[in-house]
């Protein structure tokens, strides 16, 4: 009896499979599969998302940020020396890109004189940063180091307006800091981007505006960035930005979670960093449809989708200190959204890049 009912079950999952094949198939049009088999490199899984409102906090971390903080409430620098201590020590060894290289150029700004503090923030955008965090005697760098390592409980702790609010800070810290480029190698990212004068780029999920920026200067006044995210706090910095620096080439806009809003066939270039592996692991498949075909609808016939996402490393790297996902699963799901891989960089371990076009097929029914 029971190995009939076994049997039975085996039939029916064979007959599933058989047609889940069948049904994708038809939607790439017979065009060659990738090749997207993942090796697995270390025990992590492919795919993990961790917590997105705040990273992994250490006992190392913990104490580091106390003594910033102390030394930003007492100021007294003996405080800012022990925490640019212990940075020293956890920045190559506890997780990579994550906000301690950010918080140590803090400590370095305090521990500086006043050349090394006019280098640092030589670059308008780092000015701008440290304009953020240092406004009102720090106080958005003490309320981050108090929130993100629950130094003290605040009346907000616990509730959603908290939870926002260290969010905010958090992708602030991370996104905007200085000591990014040395970490993400920027400029090799976009070099190998080849970005044209007069072109038009959605940033897709652009935080608070760091390649937004950059694309601005490249696109130069013929071109158009359009700076997109569902967070209205980094809306308002991009704007506000733009307009202290006399930036007329950056428009923002508000998103659905299911549709980044671009006007159809517009942009030659979609750029997403740092976005998708939120968008494979939360969304449920309706909106996922949703999102992707938007971004496949906003884009000219020859226009280039670009993927920038943290990788999993092999065992014994120090891995990306917050959510990854293998590049495979992207490039494999993609494939059936009508998107082709063209081209992929990696300049470092924890990060690749990857660069999509639509398939011949999915013009014609997006023009
Ligand atoms: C990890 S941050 C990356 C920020 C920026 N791309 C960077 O690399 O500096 C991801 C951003 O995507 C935004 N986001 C999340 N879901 C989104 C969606 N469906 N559409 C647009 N933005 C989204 C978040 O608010 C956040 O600002």
């Amino acid at each position: 009896m029971s190995s009939i009912r076994y049997s039975f079950i085996l039939t029916v999952c064979a007959s599933c499979s058989i047609s889940l094949v069948c049904a994708a198939d038809d939607n790439a049009n017979n065009s060659p599969k990738p090749d997207t088999t993942a090796e697995i490199t270390s025990k992590v899984s492919l795919v993990h998302l961790g917590s997105i409102d705040t990273f992994t906090i250490t006992e190392q971390g913990t104490l580091a940020g106390r003594f910033l903080l102390s030394a930003l409430d007492s100021k007294n620098l003996s405080f800012a020396k022990k925490a640019k201590e212990i940075y020293e020590t956890i920045i190559p060894t506890e997780h990579y890109g994550g906000e301690y290289t950010a918080l140590e150029w803090f400590c370095d700004y305090l521990l500086g004189n006043e050349e090394s503090r006019k280098q640092q923030l030589g670059d308008r955008y780092h000015n701008s940063f440290f304009e953020f965090f240092s406004a009102n005697d720090f106080a958005n760098l003490k309320e981050y180091l108090t929130r993100k390592y629950k130094l003290k409980k605040l009346a907000d702790s616990g509730t959603e307006a908290g939870r926002d609010r260290i969010a905010f800070l958090e992708d602030f810290i991370l996104f905007n800091n200085p000591r990014r480029e040395e970490w993400e190698k920027t400029s090799k990212i976009i070099e190998a981007l080849k970005i044209q004068p007069g072109t038009t780029i959605a940033d897709v999920g652009c935080g608070p505006g760091y390649y937004t920026f950059k694309f601005s200067e490249l696109v130069g006044a013929s071109g158009k960035v359009i700076a997109i995210d569902t967070v209205q706090e980094h809306l308002n910095y991009v704007k506000n930005l733009a307009t202290k620096f006399d930036i007329t080439n950056v428009e923002t806009l508000k998103d659905r979670e299911d549709s980044a809003g671009v006007r159809a066939n517009s942009a030659d270039m979609v750029f997403m960093c740092s976005l998708y592996h939120i968008i494979y692991t939360t969304l449920t498949e309706e909106v996922k449809d949703r999102f992707v075909n938007s971004l496949k609808t906003a884009l000219k016939p020859d226009g280039r989708l670009i993927i920038v996402d943290n990788a999993v490393v092999t065992q014994g790297t120090l891995p990306y200190h917050g959510p990854h996902i293998a590049k495979e699963l992207i490039i494999g799901q993609l494939y059936y959204y009508g998107f082709d891989l063209a081209e992929q960089y990696q300049f470092i371990p924890q990060r690749y890049v990857l660069v999509f076009k639509k398939r011949t097929d999915q013009i014609a029914n997006t023009k």
